[in-house]
């Protein structure tokens, strides 16, 4: 497989990459996947780069593996807390951006719970003239990029460990299940999937589903069983109730008799089914507790344990500019 070469400074969405681009994030995350089953885990790559992680929202699993993914490339780390830092005094987020700008950061991974952030703030460093490059670590209900590249790192190494690619989604049946009204989670993986060939069905309340989401290629169903019927994957999602200024499901119970994934309601699938959650989860809501945690049915810690595989590969990728196989 050809591995194209690197030409973005920023990764804010995966609305327009290319299937190149995503076969080249798989390829070079599965170079460091296997650097990571090595007794030294760590590679000079990055070792004269200083990479910043701007998070403004609450995160466990994107903050903790950008720093782990880091580390393990040598490069220096910066961490950002906003309870902590300059913000409660006044400081704006742009000039927070620029501090770190001039302590010479190299990349900079920010979260924040409004949509856009992460772009204003590549806008303003590209007007300043610097090679900052800035990663979108998921901005409100927008994008979470590493997110869905993590996720399509999962679905395909699942199917192929040795060579994950593109190509083996093409005619997979996906079904993402929850939230994705609010869910960034969902807008990035319809971009990937989409793009890779998979057939993508959304399943959710009316509430919590527009039919808008048609327009992006993918099939909505109000109702789960012809969403889960035949699928191949079943992406859930968390009902973000920090998000949510209306009611808009009738109680916690009602959304899991109707909308839970269990065991049972797995049965309607294709039999070698896999069920996926990006986390955190709400553990007996979106999906059954006994279903997250049994390994032959859950990717779930395999997605957290990709995520260092995948940001490793996406810093890389930024940092020196190179597809080139390692
Ligand atoms: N999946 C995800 O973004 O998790 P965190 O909020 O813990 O980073």
């Amino acid at each position: 497989m050809a591995i194209a070469p690197w030409t973005r400074r920023h990764i804010l969405s995966l609305a327009d990459f290319t299937v190149a681009e995503l076969d080249t994030v798989l390829q070079t995350a599965s170079s460091f996947n296997e650097v990571l089953q090595r007794q030294t885990k760590k590679v000079p790559a990055l070792q004269t780069k200083l990479v910043a992680t701007l998070f403004f929202e609450s995160s466990t699993r994107t903050r903790n593996s950008f720093e782990l993914a880091a580390k393990r490339l040598s490069a220096d780390v910066l961490n950002f807390a906003p309870g902590t830092s300059s913000l409660s005094k006044g400081e704006t987020i742009l000039d927070t951006a620029k501090t770190f700008l001039a302590m010479g950061a190299d990349m900079m991974i920010v979260r924040h719970q409004s949509s856009g952030v992460p772009q204003s703030i590549a806008a303003e460093m590209d007007r300043l003239g610097g090679k900052v490059g800035i990663l979108n670590a998921g901005d409100g209900c927008h994008e979470h990029p590493s997110q869905g590249l993590l996720d399509l790192f999962t679905l395909c190494t699942s199917i192929d460990p040795v060579k994950p690619r593109a190509q083996l989604l093409e005619g997979k049946k996906v079904a993402i299940v929850g939230d994705i009204l609010h869910s960034r989670v969902a807008r990035s993986n319809l971009w990937s999937l989409t793009k890779c060939g998979a057939e993508v069905h959304l399943a959710a309340p009316p509430t919590l589903l527009p039919k808008t989401f048609e327009s992006y290629g993918a099939t909505i169903h109000w109702t789960l069983e012809p969403a889960l019927a035949d699928a191949d994957f079943v992406m859930t999602l968390r009902l973000q109730h920090e998000r949510m200024t209306q009611y808009l499901i009738p109680s916690l119970r009602e959304y899991h008799l109707r909308y839970g994934i269990t065991r049972d309601r797995l049965k309607v699938c294709r039999p070698e089914v896999k069920v996926l959650h990006p986390g955190p989860v709400n553990r007996g809501v979106e999906l059954s507790s006994d279903l997250m945690d049994d390994p032959a049915l859950s990717l779930i810690s395999q997605q957290v344990t990709s995520g260092v595989a995948v940001r490793m590969a996406l810093l890389y990728l930024m940092g020196s500019g190179t597809g080139m196989a390692l």
